[in-house]
């Protein structure tokens, strides 16, 4: 690889595939979710050690809330302590917490964990670590466009000014994991240059040796934003 090749900033993950992962081995859904969160550990760890500016998360959609109750509070339950379990790792490796989408709508109790988790890293300046939760991406949109609207002229830059991302560097890579191939209403207005990554792996087997290949297939492919 050159070393001009374009390096990754800001890598954004769709996590799919923990249902699959527990019905092919005759498990609970809920054993899926958890060892989809302990993919998640380990992605993290690894988008910090490959030096990544930025890493946006599927944890939860607007759509979400849809699925039965209890594994909506299996998913909150399984946040909640991997918040409690990991916060004192992240944020001595200097990860900076955040959230995008309204995560005001969830249990008042998930609520002021993520605001303490966000508070206590809001001063760090290593990886981001951006969760969606009760994300979707019309609605993000149709915020930030409501918001530019009452300060002026409605143009993409204003509008990309009151995205829930407008902090992070723009988005270079989406992958998908499970074999899906769609967006499923994830930044679609961050998207518009970047390279998408599908793989068939299922979100539980996931390992930063996966975001490692994900990241070598982006360094070998040209961007071109529309010029020639
Ligand atoms: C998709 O699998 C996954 C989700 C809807 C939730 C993702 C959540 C986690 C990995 C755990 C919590 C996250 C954090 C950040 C601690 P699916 O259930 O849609 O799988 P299927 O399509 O195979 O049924």
């Amino acid at each position: 690889m050159s070393s001009d090749a374009p390096r990754a900033r800001h890598v954004a993950i769709i996590m799919d595939g923990n249902g699959r992962w527990a019905k092919k081995r005759r498990l609970p859904r809920a054993l899926g979710h958890q060892r989809g969160v302990e993919a998640v550990r380990k992605v993290v760890r690894g988008a910090r050690e490959l030096g990544l500016e930025a890493l946006t998360l599927y944890a939860f959609s607007t759509e979400n809330w849809r699925r039965p109750e209890e594994e909506v509070t299996d998913l909150m339950s399984l946040m909640k302590r991997f918040i409690i379990s990991d916060l004192d790792e992240f944020a001595e490796a200097g990860v900076r917490l955040k959230i995008i989408g309204d995560y005001t709508a969830f249990k008042p109790d998930v609520v002021e964990l993520v605001d303490k988790a966000v508070n206590r890293t809001s001063g760090n300046s290593g990886t981001t670590l951006a969760v969606a939760l009760n994300y979707g991406s019309q609605d993000e949109i149709a915020r930030a466009a409501t918001k530019a609207a009452a300060k002026g002229p409605i143009t993409p830059e204003t509008i990309s000014a009151e995205l829930d991302t407008a902090d992070m560097p723009p988005l270079d890579l989406l992958i998908r994991t499970s074999g899906e191939v769609r967006l499923s209403n994830f930044l679609l207005w961050q998207a518009a240059y970047a390279e998408m990554y599908f793989t068939d792996v299922l979100w539980p087997d996931y390992t930063a040796e996966h975001l490692k290949e994900a990241l070598d297939a982006f360094a070998s492919r040209e961007r071109r934003y529309g010029g020639r």
